[in-house]
């Protein structure tokens, strides 16, 4: 995990918010490749859960909402962790997790161990608060959304009204979240802001149960098309004494980080405890009329939710490797490599002159790069050895590089004018390519 720590930040992945003066606890910045990364992968799950799919529409909802919402959806009540206080230290602790923190003042020590006198364990409540408007009353109290999903309940019926889809039909969001986590951990796992890519599949209460083992089929399909195969996925079943008193069906899909195997996603199969809940609290109606049975009815809905950073991070965990290679001098060398998926690599072909000191290479390159600009993230690369060059790319995940050299130019006889060096990240071989033929080689090799 250090290792992958410090590719992270030495190539421009992610970075400690506010790092120059001193950082923030559990907030992160995603610097030029963690963003490129991140776009990525929630483009390609708008597009796998949203345009290829009939039955789904999307939303992009307000982080703040009124807190109205909040109380009925039972966050304002029941969103919290208990924590106990330490009166020696003064710190505040997740009281099912004292035997796992070590003490502030004698960090050999568990808080569980430390003689401090603590309180008794209080609710804290995980929302972050703020004010809408000037006054800083009780009335214009707001939250910053815990989580996408009430936004899609609150506008189930507006969506449903204007788009004319029919049961079963999910809405789908991908947004930030908030949660004032008492002890963020594990790099980006568990941050205080974070993306949730949210799914709400509303169904009949007949088709809730078999919904929720298909959409679990769906998203395992998901996680092997960016790159991270099944076996590295375990599905959990949450037992029924565990689960929400309203879910029928829950599973959690867990990656196997270096840190330990970790929750990526949930499905839940809630019932049609969501919509209730806003009936009962906003008195609308939000039940739809079911034309065979001439009746009134509440959907249900099952919900898939993952965490935009967590795959982020099980990305670059799957993605990263170090393996030795041949060097210069008959020498071996150590290669780091992340074997992004090309869908998900966050530079999709790098192009480089082979010698920046002759115009016609670096002109020739300059001109396909900016050829293929439009349809992909490029990066150009002049300078340095060309070894050094492909190995740069190497540790960026950039699975192809493009090089112009004196066959391109037509130097070495006319069987191989107007062709590059096409060069392959992980097998590290290399084929002749036409230039005209590199654009939609990419387009079908990163789709
Ligand atoms: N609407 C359901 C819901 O929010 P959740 O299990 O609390 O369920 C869903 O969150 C997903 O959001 C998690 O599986 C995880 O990927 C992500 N997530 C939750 N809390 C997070 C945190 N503090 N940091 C990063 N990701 C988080």
């Amino acid at each position: 995990m250090e290792n992958i720590v410090s590719l992270c930040k030495r190539r421009g992945f992610i970075f400690q918010s506010s790092e120059i003066y001193g950082g923030l606890n559990g907030f992160w910045d995603y610097g030029p490749l963690g963003a490129e990364l991140k776009r990525c992968l929630k483009d390609f799950w708008w597009r796998r859960n949203v345009r290829e799919r009939e039955d789904m529409v999307g939303m992009d909802g307000a982080i703040i909402m009124n807190r109205a919402v909040w109380r009925a959806s039972g966050h304002e009540e029941t969103f919290s962790d208990p924590m106990v206080d330490c009166k020696t230290c003064k710190g505040r602790f997740r009281a099912d997790q004292l035997d796992a923190t070590p003490c502030r003042q004698k960090p050999s020590l568990t808080v569980a161990a430390c003689p401090g006198e603590k309180t008794e364990p209080r609710a804290f409540n995980l929302m972050f608060k703020s004010y809408a408007g000037p006054i800083e009353s009780d009335e214009n109290l707001v939250y910053l959304r815990p989580e996408t999903a009430q936004a899609i309940f609150v506008q189930f019926r507006n969506i449903y009204d204007t788009s004319r889809m029919k049961l079963p039909f999910g809405i789908a969001q991908i947004g930030k979240a908030f949660r004032n986590e008492i002890n963020p951990r594990n790099y980006t796992f568990r941050s205080r802001e974070f993306e949730q890519m949210e799914i709400e599949y509303f169904c009949r209460a007949e088709d809730g149960l078999r919904l929720t083992d298909e959409w679990l089929e769906h998203r395992l399909r998901f996680y092997e098309d960016i790159g991270i195969p099944r076996s590295k996925i375990r599905v959990h079943e949450i037992p029924e004494s565990e689960r929400a008193f309203y879910s029928k069906k829950t599973y959690d899909l867990e990656y196997e980080f270096p840190f330990g195997v970790s929750e990526l996603e949930g499905i839940a199969y809630r019932t049609d405890y969501d919509l209730s809940r806003h009936i009962q609290h906003s008195g609308k109606p939000l039940e739809i009329f079911d034309e065979a049975s001439r009746q009134k009815f509440v959907p249900h809905v099952v919900e898939p939710s993952a965490g935009v950073d967590r795959t982020v991070l099980a990305l670059i965990c799957e993605a990263y490797d170090e393996e030795e290679v041949p060097g210069e001098g008959g020498k071996t060398e150590m290669r780091t490599v992340l074997r992004f998926h090309p869908r998900m690599a966050p530079v999709k072909a790098a192009v480089f002159p082979l010698l920046k000191n002759k115009p016609e290479l670096v002109a020739e390159a300059r001109r396909l790069a900016a050829n293929l600009r439009p349809h992909f993230s490029i990066a150009y690369d002049e300078s340095g050895a060309i070894g050094r060059r492909y190995r740069r790319q190497d540790e960026a995940g950039t699975p192809f590089g493009i090089t112009i050299d004196f066959d391109t130019l037509g130097e070495n006889g006319p069987a191989t004018k107007g062709t590059v060096t096409l060069r392959h990240r992980d097998s590290m071989t290399q084929e002749r390519l036409p230039i005209k033929d590199v654009l939609p080689w990419l387009q079908q090799a990163v789709f």
